[in-house]
């Protein structure tokens, strides 16, 4: 079951996701909904890979662009400086109260994480009494940073290294992810869950030589990977904790779960944790313009501004002004529509509408989430019970006796994929994230649903409807029997 079009393959110079065919051709996007040139509209309820949050076609954003265009189109970063470049930092730096002091727009997570690692290394090179020894990053097994090399290197995700892996970096190592549901044992407190990860980070600081790590790499809440997962209370400080001990850099990659998704502006708001780097791309521009961003905290400023005064790295298009209009722009409609406490709200509708709807099916193993990201778990043999997370964001559901099994799918089976193609035909008409190697890095799939910030209940009620009727279509209705 794909959604190519295997006849159009061979007229296409596209090098697509298959070579086997064509996705949908898009004709017009507006609001949530996308029309293929077949004349159908496609609910968008992924905002692509989890960036359209404002939905498509905003007049403001289009205007801003507009302007920003007729002003200055281009010009390059390291020589000149443009009202929306200083405009879009200084709106970063404030909505973190100051303690992140500078910011470097590029112009994708990849790039912003790629200048998270190089900023790290720069930091140990410059303090007063230098530490070159440090080259290394600690990371999370599934986690996913990026596809260039060397935020691939940082990712944990086995399937996306596999065939890279002999050019991938060997200074980048990985421990468990927090993820209560695959994770944590049944007899274990939340407290000594978290406290068994940070003995599993110190001792991975031990094994490689604890001042030879530059940071360790997280996602604040994990995204596509493993499926919009938030921390177990006290996980991040405890991170945070290990990483000072031995002085090492706490960077959080917030490129998925950052600028509103998961509730807050910033998701380690949540968390009572602050990064000394951070990485933001996808809310940033909603997919106005191709945008991310590093923020730098005022640990790390100082410490540059008494060395070179000069970050060892700039691209051609970094600050590139269309992009620091557009995400500007965006991120004043957020505030303006107050879309940041719709997405709490909506995002808590969803949660339980996707509860309703297909907590009992059979091969529905959890569903989880926070703000507007919710993830829907597929088993082969499920086993139900969200842990770990605070009650309103993760669906409570009851543990079931056989919990032992929670048996993926093997990866074979396609079954992910085959829902997401499912849900683009014309019957389902909609845009469903799927995801895959949630288990083991290599098995076990995932859909995620990212819809824009300014659903409606009505919205919310469509998506999860053409969600279940598409998962439904693939797997089947039945209801587990034990439930
Ligand atoms: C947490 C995280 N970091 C980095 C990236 C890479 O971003 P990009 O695809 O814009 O390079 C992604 C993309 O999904 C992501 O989810």
């Amino acid at each position: 079951m794909s959604a190519t079009i295997a006849s159009e393959a061979t007229l296409s110079s596209v090098l697509h996701a298959s070579l086997g065919g064509s996705p949908p051709r898009i004709v017009a996007a507006r609001g949530n909904y996308l029309r293929t040139e077949d004349g159908v509209d496609i609910l968008d309820a992924s905002g692509g890979a989890a960036v359209s949050c404002i939905g498509h076609g905003h007049p403001r954003v289009i205007q801003a662009i507009k302007d920003q265009l007729d002003a200055v189109e281009y010009c390059f970063s390291p020589w000149f400086t443009t009202a929306a470049y200083e405009r879009l930092a200084k709106f970063l730096t404030d909505s973190t109260g100051g303690v992140m002091q500078k910011v470097f727009v590029c112009s994708s997570g990849a790039e912003a994480v790629e200048a998270a690692l190089k900023m790290a290394r720069q930091y140990f090179m410059e303090l007063a009494e230098p530490q070159p020894q440090r080259t290394r990053f600690i990371a999370r097994d599934r986690s996913y940073h990026g596809n260039t090399l060397g935020s691939l290197s940082v990712s944990g995700h086995k399937a996306r290294r596999t065939i890279y892996e002999p050019m991938l970096s060997q200074n980048m190592t990985h421990v468990s992810p927090c993820f209560a549901y695959r994770g944590m044992k049944a007899d274990e407190t939340d407290e000594q869950y978290v406290a068994r990860l940070a003995q599993e980070l110190e001792d991975e600081f031990q094994r490689v030589g604890s001042d030879t790590v530059c940071g360790f790499v997280a996602e604040t809440v994990a995204g596509l990977t493993l499926g919009g997962v938030p921390p177990v209370p006290g996980y991040l400080k405890a991170m945070k904790a290990v990483c000072d001990k031995h002085g090492a850099l706490f960077i959080l990659d917030e490129v998925f779960a950052g600028m509103g998704r998961t509730g807050t502006l910033h998701a380690w708001e949540q968390e009572g944790v602050v990064p000394h780097l951070q990485t933001i791309a996808k809310g940033l521009g909603a997919g106005y313009q191709a945008v991310g961003a590093l923020l730098v905290s005022k640990q790390v400023v100082d410490v540059l501004s008494k060395g070179t005064k000069a970050f060892v790295h700039f691209q051609t298009y970094h600050g590139h002004p269309l992009a620091c209009a557009a995400a500007y722009e965006v991120q004043q409609v957020i505030k303006d529509e107050g879309l940041i406490e719709n997405c709490r709200e909506m995002g808590a509708y969803l949660g339980e509408l996707l509860k309703e709807r297909l907590g009992s099916h059979k091969h529905v193993g959890d569903i989880r989430g926070r703000g507007l990201v919710w993830g829907v778990s597929i088993d082969h043999s499920s086993a139900r019970y969200c842990r770990g997370a605070r009650a309103n964001e993760c669906l409570q559901i009851e543990i079931v006796k056989d919990r032992q099994t929670k048996q993926p799918f093997p990866v074979t089976d396609k079954i992910a994929p085959t829902i997401h193609a499912t849900g683009l035909r014309k019957e389902f008409a909609i845009s469903l994230i799927p995801g895959g190697g949630v288990a083991d890095g290599t098995h076990g799939d995932l859909i995620v649903l990212a819809p824009a910030y300014n659903v409606t209940k009505m919205d919310v009620e469509l998506i999860v409807g053409r969600a279940a009727k598409a998962i439904e279509h693939v797997l089947g209705g039945q209801r587990d029997a034990k439930l």
